[in-house]
This record gives C-alpha cells, sequence and structure tokens, in this order.
C-alpha cells in the first residue's frame, strides 16, 4: 500500500511530511514525492527511489517552505515505478495536487472522456485522473469538486488534497483505503496510518468511507458526499510507535492476515465486469486462449502451492491440461513445451532467482510467459510477456499469507476466462461461480475473527515435534501450504501428504499423540478421506479436522473439527488456509519464535 502524509498548521509542512513518511517505510514502496504550498505556488518535488532522494533533493525540505502540504510514499499499482509516475500528481496549471493510495477501478473509462474534452496525461496512473477531474468538476469550491468526483470513480482510495487557491485549507477522503486525521495545537495531520503522525498528536479520527475532511491550522470540519456537515469523535492512541506500525497487532503477520479479506477483494473486483471476468493485462486474444495445448505453473514455496491448487481449478474448470513445476525443477528439467504452451510464473516478490530462471528457460523455448506477481516493477513482472497483478500490497512478513491469498484469486480468475472463452461453462455457471467469489472476503473475515478458537487449540502443540497434513485433491494442495507455515515459523518438522499416498510407507511415523491434520473441503472425497482420518486414528493419531460446514459425519472420527463455509469446492483453499494459517501463527508465537522474521529465512530468495 502507498502512505499519504498530510500537514496545514502553524509549522512548516515539509519536514513534518518527510518525517511522517519516514515512519510509514515499513510498509514498502518505490517512489517518494511531496506537494507544499509555498504562499503562491503548489511547489511539487518527486522521484522514483527510497524516501532518502527527495530528502536530498528539497533538502530535508527546508527548499520547500510553507505551513501546507502533502506527502506520498508510492506502492506501484498501475504503472511502473518512476518520477512520472510518482505522486503527488496535479491538473495541468498546478492548482490542484492530489496523493492516492487505493485502485480507481474505472480510470480507463475516466480517462478516456477526460482526452476526449482535452486534456492531457503524463503519467500512467489512475491517479493522474483524479487530478484532471477536480480540475473538471473545480470552479472555485473543493467541497463541490471533491463531491461531483466521489459520484464518478469506483474503486478504493485515500486521497490528500491541495487547492492552490484555498492555500489555508488540506482536503482529505477515503473510500475501502486507511486514512486517519490528527489535530494538535499545532494544526491538523492527515496520514495512511498512525505511526506517521504519533510524534505530533494522539488526537485522531478514523474517516468513514466517502466522508470528506477539510482542515485548517485551526479548524477541522467533516462533510458527506451529499456536503452535509457531520460530528465526529476524535480518539486518543494508547499504541507505541512499533506497535503502530503493525496497526496495533503484534506482528505483521498477524496485520496480513486480517489484510486477507481486503487483498481479496481488491485483486477481485476490479476484473469481474458487468457479469464477466476482464483480465485486461492478459494479453491473449480469445483465439490464442482457445488454441492452448497445455498450461505449465512454474514457482516456488507457496506461490507452488498456490500452483498446485491452481492446477485443480483450471484443469477442473477449463479442462486446459495443467503441469505444476518447482522453478528449481524446471529450469534444469529440459521441459518439452510447444508454441500453444502458456507458462504462468507466479510470485509474490517478483524476484526469485529459480522463478525468474524459469521464465526465461521458457521464452528462450519460445513460450509465452505470464507473470502472477505482487510487485510492480519487479524483475518477473519487467521480463515476463504480460502481468496479472495481485494487488495485495506490500507483505512484510516473511511467511506469505495476504499474497497466497491474492494468488489464489488470480488463478481463479484466470480459470474462469479460460474456461468462460473456450465454451466449458455457460453464462449461469460463470455467474455462480463469480458469485462464490464474491461472498469470499467476508468469509474469510468471518473465520479471522475465530481467532481465539484455534489459538487454545494450536497452544497444545508448540511442544510437539512432528505434525502432519494430509488431503486429497485440492485438499492436499492446501495441506502443502499449511505444513510450510507451520515449518517454516515454528521450526516444528512437519510433511505434506496425499491422503490416498499415506499408508505407502509414512503411515509406519504416525505414534500415539501424533497431530494429524486432515483437511477434508472436496464433497466427492469426503467418504475416502474419511477412511483415511480413521487409518491415522488406528494408530493413536490426534486428529484435527478442516472441512466444510455440513460434514459433520467427520465429527465419528476426528478429535477436533474447525469448519469452514460453504463455498465452491474449487475455491476452498482461500478458507481452509484461514485457521491453519492462524494454528502455524500461534503456535509460533507460542514457542516465541520470530514470527515475522523466522532464523534462516529471506522475503525473497533472489539466489539459486
Ligand atoms: C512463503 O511463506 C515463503 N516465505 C516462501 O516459500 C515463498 O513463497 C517463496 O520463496 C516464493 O517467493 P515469491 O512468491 O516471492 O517468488
Amino acid at each position: 500500500m502507498c502512505g499519504i502524509v498530510g500537514y496545514v498548521g502553524k509549522q512548516q509542512a515539509a519536514p513534518i511530511i518527510l518525517d511522517g513518511l519516514s515512519k510509514l517505510e515499513y510498509r514498502g514502496y518505490d517512489s517518494a514525492g511531496m506537494a507544499v504550498f509555498d504562499g503562491k505556488y503548489i511547489q511539487i518535488q518527486k522521484s522514483v527511489g527510497r524516501l532518502k532522494v527527495l530528502e536530498e533533493l528539497t533538502h530535508d525540505g527546508r527548499t520547500m517552505p510553507g505551513v501546507l502540504g502533502i506527502g506520498h510514499t508510492r506502492w506501484a499499482t498501475h504503472g511502473a515505478p518512476s518520477d512520472v509516475n510518482s505522486h503527488p500528481h496535479y491538473n495541468e496549471e498546478e492548482t490542484i495536487a492530489v496523493v492516492h493510495n487505493g485502485i480507481i477501478e474505472n480510470y480507463i473509462p475516466l480517462k478516456n472522456k477526460l482526452l476526449k474534452k482535452g486534456y492531457t496525461f503524463l503519467s500512467e496512473t489512475d491517479t493522474e485522473v483524479v487530478a484532471h477531474l477536480l480540475d473538471y468538476y473545480y470552479k472555485g469550491n473543493p467541497l463541490e469538486a471533491i463531491t461531483k468526483v466521489l459520484h464518478r470513480v469506483e474503486g478504493s482510495y485515500a486521497l490528500g488534497i491541495l487547492f492552490a487557491d484555498h492555500p489555508d485549507t488540506l482536503y482529505a477522503v477515503r473510500k475501502d483505503s486507511p486514512l486517519i486525521v490528527g489535530k494538535s495545537d499545532e494544526g491538523c495531520f492527515i496520514a495512511s496510518d498512525v505511526p506517521a503522525i504519533l510524534k505530533y498528536t494522539r488526537n485522531v479520527y478514523y474517516v468513514e468511507n466517502q466522508e470528506v475532511a477539510c482542515m485548517t491550522a485551526d479548524s477541522l470540519h467533516f462533510y458527506s458526499v451529499d456536503e452535509e456537515e457531520l460530528e465526529k469523535e476524535a480518539v486518543t492512541i494508547e499504541w507505541d510507535a512499533s506497535a503502530a506500525e503493525k496497526g496495533g497487532y503484534e506482528h505483521f503477520m498477524l496485520k496480513e492476515m486480517h489484510e486477507q479479506s481486503k487483498t481479496v477483494t481488491d485483486t477481485m473486483s476490479p476484473r469481474i465486469k458487468d457479469g464477466k471476468i476482464v483480465i485486461e493485462e492478459l494479453g491473449l486474444t480469445d483465439e490464442e486462449i482457445c488454441n492452448m495445448s497445455r498450461i505449465y505453473m512454474v514457482a516456488c514455496g507457496s506461490a507452488y502451492h498456490a500452483a498446485m491448487t491452481g492446477k485443480y481449478v483450471m484443469e477442473g474448470i477449463a479442462r486446459i491440461p495443467v503441469e505444476v513445476d518447482l522453478a528449481s525443477e524446471f529450469r534444469y528439467r529440459d521441459p518439452i513445451l510447444d508454441d500453444n504452451s502458456l507458462v504462468i510464473v507466479v510470485s509474490q516478490s517478483g524476484e526469485t532467482a529459480d522463478t525468474l530462471a524459469a521464465l526465461r528457460e521458457a521464452q528462450k523455448r519460445g513460450c509465452r510467459v505470464l507473470g502472477i506477481v505482487n510487485v510492480v516493477g519487479s524483475s518477473i513482472a519487467r521480463e515476463a510477456d504480460n502481468v496479472m497483478y495481485t494487488w495485495a500490497g506490500p507483505e512484510i512478513a516473511v511467511a506469505t499469507t495476504k499474497a497466497y491469498s491474492a494468488q489464489l484469486i488470480a488463478l481463479y480468475l484466470l480459470s474462469l476466462k479460460f474456461a468462460d472463452v473456450r465454451g466449458k461453462i455457460t453464462k449461469e455457471e460463470l455467474t455462480d461461480y463469480m458469485e462464490d467469489l464474491k461472498r469470499l472476503p467476508q468469509q474469510i473475515e468471518l473465520l479471522m475473527n475465530n481467532k481465539e478458537r484455534i489459538q487454545r487449540f494450536a497452544n497444545r502443540y508448540i511442544a510437539a515435534k512432528d505434525i502432519f497434513f494430509i488431503g486429497r485433491g485440492i485438499d492436499y494442495a492446501i495441506s502443502l501450504e499449511a505444513s510450510l507455515k507451520l515449518k517454516e515459523i515454528s521450526y516444528i518438522h512437519s510433511e505434506a501428504y496425499a491422503a490416498g499416498e499415506l499408508k505407502h510407507g509414512t503411515i509406519s511415523l504416525i505414534e500415539d499423540g501424533t497431530l494429524v491434520a486432515a483437511v477434508s473441503t472436496q464433497p466427492a472425497l469426503y467418504k475416502k478421506t474419511l477412511s483415511n482420518i480413521v487409518e491415522v486414528k488406528s494408530r493413536g493419531a490426534f486428529v484435527l479436522a478442516v472441512t466444510t460446514v455440513g460434514n459433520t459425519e467427520i465429527e465419528k472420527a476426528a478429535d477436533y473439527v474447525i469448519y469452514i463455509p460453504e463455498t465452491n469446492p474449487f475455491f476452498t483453499d482461500s478458507l481452509a488456509i484461514i485457521p491453519l494459517q492462524l494454528f502455524a501463527y500461534y503456535v509460533s508465537v507460542g514457542k516465541g519464535c520470530d514470527v515475522d522474521k523466522p532464523r534462516n529465512l529471506a522475503k525473497s530468495v533472489t539466489v539459486e
């Protein structure tokens, strides 16, 4: 996510903004910028790179005098990292400046309309559309212009806005992206997150969706989208700075697990339009999709596990043969690819050396490569023939959660798109699938709210030596990811097994009290997995079952059951993984491990 900081008051704005942006660096970004009203004009300085570049450019803000300003650290979503794509963006006369965090989903049609009206654009961003739209509606009343823009834009936004001919007032508004307002005797502040302004005030207002904040050095007013004034209560922040960076959560991993509902929404909703799957960046014609003979999904670690699920979904719905490869294997196995093969590389960081090498190997063999990537402008994003971004925002914890969930969504959407184009599903079936997808964010939220129960169960296993995860089909893919999560943050040995394979040797490891987590979310396989549960029970295992509500039969054999809400069986990974992530997290916390930075691990493995 991007970082926003704004200030209006008695002090110089630039140093406050730079300091606030430095407190948001943990969120990850690729460029930074600032706009300050210097008494006559809005001065704008921005550049790709670290905040330090902006500090040097502005001599720590000294070259940008003024008491009203906005600043931004950009996590690129639309448009690669560059000076021109950095925020703030502004209208042609530079009398309106705006910083933005979020995704304007309908920016392309709005941009086309503005182009037809003679507007010109400098950047590739969705945000610049907002700057020109404000210009279009501005007739001297900023609040009126802002509310008119809010009626036109779709998607998520947190906006900080300056109007040159209202040099004493800072404007801000949000929808689905975080934004807070702070107030002290020195002035008013806006920020994406508490850490940015904690040094200046603990007196904070949480802005609700489409509430417009208008603030001066000593006044603060809130208005609805219909320009009615609103009364809001301030909240006093009790957190210290470290807790504030994690949004009050103990670890980034827990914060990011809680963000999964939003990252699933952010990755999905711009791509479900008017009853169709729209993946503008796909770069494949319908004919190419119809002629596709095989898909190779190539990745490492959790991204590989997401691809494992992707295989079952793509083959199950679109009926296209899929091979899933570990990138470190793919690059050396002399793969047999043909012109009608599509290679999909999946990567959160976009910098994983093995995955990047696999991408190059596929291209060397004449294959088209689609990247499913979270970091805009990363090596894989730049080198893939086409990129489908997972808009999960920066992921700080080494153990991926929200990016993994977003990868699943990208693979579901791709499968539905291909199935629709190849005529494998009816329009009614497509509608049903999309309805199930739309329910996932709220269902994820529901599961996250059940975390205390998981914590109590996890506390029983902090001394465990071996924990097994078993499942069939998609449940096997889920087991792989659950096992990795547990291993990488709790250092407990764990294995994931295709449930039907356990009896071919590994079942000899099951002893009295060994925990076996059985994932059973595929109705067609309920009975088979139930028999595997009975198998391990008879050897003394304690069985945790993760299954879909309604499958109560499993209670006859399992010792502890976690139910997930009902969804299409193809999408159960998105739900079953939630309690299993929480299980791994609480075991790690119980063991006193470094949850966010586990030993021996890096967030991105950029070496072979
Ligand atoms: C995930 O929890 C792990 N940290 C790791 O397996 C990761 O998924 C793998 O290294 C791939 O990283 P990428 O998605 O950035 O390519």
